[in-house]
């Protein structure tokens, strides 16, 4: 009989590879919290008019790349494939505007995208996001980028880029897109299939088309950031100074949209070239229409995402050795000492302490060969010798060297070790 595997794209996180991801996720929720961000849990589905609004019908997102689905009685469904248009209609839906403003929301969970998959790039893939409503204020837009940035570099990420653009308010993108679509017509016949396509519908998208022949005749297109009002320029103008004032540094890249249609003013986005074609680890920006646009008040908003997977391909391993699941691997064998062991057992894991064994052995050389195998630091040998002279033999796992300990208060004497160092 065929085996059922799991679906293409979506992936499993084997124990081995879980610190890693709580890793990730610990820092991740230890820098938002300190930057003074909320968790929030929004649902893994909804109304697919949600991100048909949000992101936009003709975005790819919502094109092609959406898993929607009819509910029992017919209604569009769709798996998250973001965090932002949840987080904006949950703020709307509990009336969070009435509350004092700015709020701060992060999330962490997974999203789903019908993409071609390949290194860095899942149908289920998970994101850490952080939304901020209630300042217009550029540096509102600066403290985004700073709590993505400091995260990742506290993460120890290798080559970080962080590029920035200004997609202006939307009517200075009404008055530029005429001007973008008169030189794009003048290249057409460069331009790939679907940029052509999409020169009508979204010309802005084709800046950012891949392809070298596209990218080579959009080279010298006028430029949106040439064509900003006063204020939004002002805006930028700000974010960089803020930028520059903390220390981080970027590159303006004029061919940064970004796909999801709710973006306004500030666009960013970090990247690595340790990542190959998805070099994207990160990214966001301001969008300061979109709660009005699904029904809530004018209340202006920005923010980011971070893509786990792509952060957990390109996390130094030096960053988690020190990272032990599991301290003490308990050997106990022999009559009175299996069963005295099953007692400390119970006795160091009551009090926190992180405890292995495997029952199956019997002999002390099963048992220090089971030990080698857990990864833990220490084990502890307890046989009934040990029990007659009232002590175990606690050995390091790594350097073999071995101490004897009392057996009685055994279990607070390696807390205090443990949670003093
Ligand atoms: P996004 O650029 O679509 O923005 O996604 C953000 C990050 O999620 C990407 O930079 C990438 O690291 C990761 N990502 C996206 N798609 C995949 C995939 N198929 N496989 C693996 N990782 C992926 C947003 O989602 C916006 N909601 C960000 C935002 C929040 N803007 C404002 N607030």
């Amino acid at each position: 009989m065929d085996t059922i595997k799991a679906i293409k794209g979506v992936k499993d996180i084997l124990p081995e590879e879980t610190p890693r991801w709580r890793f990730i996720e610990d820092v991740a929720r230890r820098w938002a919290l300190c930057y003074g961000y909320q968790e929030i849990r929004i649902p893994i589905f909804e109304f697919t008019a949600l991100f048909a609004r949000s992101i936009g019908a003709e975005t790819d997102i919502v094109e092609k790349e959406m898993y929607t689905f009819p509910d029992r009685d017919g209604t569009s469904l769709t798996l998250r494939p973001e965090g932002t248009a949840g987080t904006v209609r949950a703020f709307i839906e509990h009336n969070r505007a009435a509350d004092p403003l700015p709020q701060k929301y992060f999330y962490i969970g997974p999203m789903f995208r019908h993409e071609r998959p390949q290194a860095g790039r899942l149908r289920q893939f998970h994101q850490f996001g952080a939304e901020s409503f209630g300042t217009s204020d550029p540096r509102a837009d600066v403290e985004v980028i700073a709590l993505l940035w400091r995260l990742l570099s506290d993460l120890s990420l290798p080559d970080l880029t962080l590029e920035i653009n200004s997609l202006g308010s939307s009517g200075d993108r009404a008055a530029y897109k005429p001007i973008l679509l008169a030189f794009l017509s003048q290249q057409k016949s460069l331009l790939c299939a679907n940029c052509r396509r999409r020169m009508e519908s979204n010309p802005l998208r084709v800046l950012d088309c891949k392809v070298p022949d596209c990218r080579a005749a959009t080279e010298s297109a006028p430029r949106l950031t040439e064509h900003l009002s006063p204020e939004a320029r002002a805006h930028f103008d700000q974010v960089l100074a803020g930028l520059v004032a903390i220390g981080i540094p970027y590159r303006l890249n004029h061919r940064l949209v970004r796909g999801l249609d709710y973006y306004c003013l500030t666009s960013f986005e970090i990247t690595s070239n340790h990542l190959g074609a998805q070099n994207a680890v990160g990214a966001g920006g301001r969008y300061d229409g979109l709660v009005e646009t699904l029904g809530g008040p004018a209340v202006p908003a920005v923010g980011f995402a971070l893509g786990l997977e792509r952060v957990s391909l390109m996390l130094p391993q030096a960053s988690l050795s020190s990272l032990h699941e599991c301290l003490y691997y308990v050997a106990a064998f022999g009559e009175t000492g299996t069963k005295l062991g099953l007692v400390l057992l119970d006795e160091l894991r009551r009090v926190g302490i992180s405890t292995q064994c495997d029952y199956r052995a019997i002999t002390l050389k099963a048992h220090l060969r089971q030990a080698d195998r857990s990864k833990c630091r220490y084990a502890i040998l307890l046989g009934d010798d040990e029990v007659i002279r009232g002590s175990v033999i606690l050995r390091n796992l790594e350097s073999k060297a071995q101490e004897e300990l009392p057996l009685a208060g055994l279990s607070s004497l390696l807390k205090s070790r443990t949670f003093s160092s």
